[in-house]
């Protein structure tokens, strides 16, 4: 099929994923009976992830979405962080769950974790579904993660490469000549 062309091989099944998702959604409902958490969404890569996973959390939550660049069109970070769109609530006394594609380089990350802490949050933490930590750069503390990947760029299930693969259903490693087109 047109859209699997420029796949190497699958790193994690739809199957895979459906399965851990569904393990961090009832850890999740576990930690917060009682409680109503606001479930913050960094686009775009994580709007599969979160779309799936809130749906397995069996507790009252809200959702957020925000919006931030530290990335180009390409795979190398930047280092900086810029916010293109910011929360529609307001987070003072709210428990926050950070909902992420990926944790690479944790430059993005600790920056929104910084700020959201300092609108006085009542607490946050952060789920990612993806962890890569050869990548690190800033040490960022993880409370839900899904997988821990080994250090190649990865694309589908929202991930992308120059926008392209973010609807492929499983996580892709992509072939080499597509870096070099
Ligand atoms: P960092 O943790 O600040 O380096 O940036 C994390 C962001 O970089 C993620 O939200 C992704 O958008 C992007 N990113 C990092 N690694 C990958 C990858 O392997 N595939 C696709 N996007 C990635
Ligand atoms: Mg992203």
């Amino acid at each position: 099929m047109e859209l699997h062309r420029d796949i190497e091989r699958i790193l994690l099944s739809e199957e895979q994923i459906k399965k851990r998702v569904a393990e961090i959604g009832q850890r999740i409902t576990l930690d917060y009976a009682g409680k109503r958490p606001l479930l913050v969404s960094v686009l775009k890569g994580s709007v599969v992830f979160m779309a799936d996973l809130m749906r397995e959390i069996k507790v009252d939550c809200d959702i957020d979405f925000m919006s931030v660049s530290s990335y180009g069109n390409g795979q190398k970070s930047s280092g900086v962080v810029r916010i293109l769109k910011d929360l529609d609530h307001d987070i003072a006394g709210r428990d926050i769950i950070v909902v992420e594609d990926i944790l690479d380089s944790g430059l993005t990350l600790s920056y929104i974790l910084e700020m959201l802490k300092n609108r006085g949050a009542a607490s946050i933490r952060l789920c990612t579904l993806l962890d890569k930590p050869d990548r690190r750069r800033v040490s960022v503390a993880v409370d839900y993660s899904g997988f821990t990947v080994p250090d190649e760029f990865v694309v589908g299930y929202g991930l992308d490469y120059g926008e392209t693969y973010r609807n492929l259903p499983y996580i892709g490693i992509l072939k080499p000549e597509v870096y070099t087109k």
